[in-house]
């Protein structure tokens, strides 16, 4: 068990764009592949790639996706970069909170404008080979801010995480969970607090996954016991990701991340948030100024379950193959409920939806909140760490105009 046993979140192979599949995972592994930059929107929307440096990723080889295929059709350049505004447009159009979608964006959009002195054809190419380095870009970022959180934590740390800041939240490694694996590869890991992260579960399903694989001790808590476990003595430090920080360090993160933040700084326990410079927004002044995605409801009045069928007998294999023979079958469930069986390489899936509150309940479904830069201990970058007064030290990191504040 190691960190490289943790797949790639997202590549480019024959043409197309590749992810692995997160909205199943852990207990279905789908590959996906998209052929088109529409299916890589599709992917953003259903969440089959998520976590924001990973958006920003998708983002980059989602237009380079559409570059060398829709776009490979148009032969002036002027058209060609107006097309590819309207690509970017609708890519960043998927979710609103993460900024690292619009930064992929924008970036792939600036190299375009300031290469179109070659040749179409050449400018495909040059922007798939700028989409790739934004990728292994992302990744060099993420071992690089693990190794400086690394720094910040003692021999022994027992450390609380929420939602999944992980590998698969990036093109590779994670931001607080690459912080996790860095100090784990110098032993200081005691163990890691995994808040189940409540409604999408990404700490449960996936948190949980990589750190089992990466062979690192961890405990799956529901997001309501950890106040208990801080007031115990059992945490030493929380590290969370980032999906946007403002410029005076204001954090927005996966909701319920507020709470630790409050809950930490009660117990006076360091809350470090781990990010690459590209999640700092330093267009916007404070976190008031972040849109907060908000969710289905169906997130909130229900749980989705996905897994493999394993029939018992020839009869229940017959009667899921009758059943599945003109293609998904939804079972007639009450309630709302949801169940629909496919085929899948030869066995058979199911995908469910399980209704737990009562139909026509309002519901307030944010999936993000804004964590006030008063309660942030420090934000770990791939270019140290910064302190507060975080106008000061997010403007040094970001620009690199000045020294950040303090290193380590
Ligand atoms: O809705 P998601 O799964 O895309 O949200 C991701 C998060 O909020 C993560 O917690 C995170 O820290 C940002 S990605 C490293």
């Amino acid at each position: 068990m190691s960190i490289s046993d943790i797949p790639r979140t997202i590549w480019w192979e024959e043409g197309t764009v590749r992810m692995v599949d997160q909205s199943r995972l852990p207990l279905v592994g789908d590959l996906l592949v998209c052929n088109t930059y529409e299916g890589v929107c599709h992917a953003i929307r259903g969440m089959a790639v998520r976590g924001a440096p990973a958006l920003g990723v998708a983002a980059a080889l989602g237009i380079a996706l559409w570059a060398v295929t829709e776009g490979a059709e148009i032969e002036s350049r002027e058209d060609f970069l107006d097309a590819l505004d309207v690509v970017a447009a609708q890519i960043t159009e998927t979710r609103p909170t993460a900024v690292n979608l619009f930064w992929g964006a924008e970036r792939m959009k600036r190299f375009a404008r300031e290469n179109a002195d070659v040749s179409v054809d050449e400018l495909r190419e040059l922007i798939l080979a700028e989409a790739l380095n934004v990728m292994a870009e992302d990744e060099e970022r993420n071992r690089a801010l693990g190794a400086h959180g690394a720094e910040l934590l003692a021999e022994g740390s027992r450390v609380l995480t929420h939602c999944n800041a992980g590998s698969l939240a990036t093109a590779y490694f994670g931001t607080a969970l690459g912080v996790i694996f860095s100090a784990h590869e110098q032993g200081k890991v005691a163990g890691v607090w995994v808040d189940e992260t409540r409604p999408v579960l990404q700490g449960a399903r996936l948190t949980a996954w990589e750190l089992k694989m990466a062979g690192i001790p961890h405990t799956l808590i529901t997001d309501n016991m950890a106040a208990s476990v801080m007031r115990r003595g059992l945490v030493d430090a929380v590290i969370v990701g980032a999906d946007r920080i403002a410029a005076n360090g204001d954090v927005a993160n996966k909701i319920g991340t507020y709470g630790l933040a409050v809950l930490a700084q009660a117990h006076g326990i360091p809350f470090y948030v781990a990010a690459p410079t590209s999640t700092v927004d330093l267009t916007l002044a404070s976190g008031d100024e972040i849109v907060i995605e908000e969710r289905d409801e169906r997130e909130v009045t229900g749980v989705t379950a996905s897994g493999v069928i394993e029939p018992h007998s020839p009869q229940e294999f017959r009667a899921l193959d009758l059943l599945t023979a003109e293609g998904p079958y939804a079972l007639g469930m009450t309630k709302g409920h949801q169940m629909e069986i496919s085929r899948k390489g030869g066995g058979y899936q199911f995908d469910a939806w399980l209704r737990i509150a009562p139909p026509g309940v309002p519901v307030y479904n944010p999936a993000f909140d804004v964590t006030p830069a008063e309660h942030v201990t420090a934000i770990i970058t791939e270019r140290g760490v910064a302190r507060p007064p975080y106008a000061e030290s997010l403007a040094g990191c970001c620009t690199g105009s000045g020294a950040i504040h303090e290193i380590g």
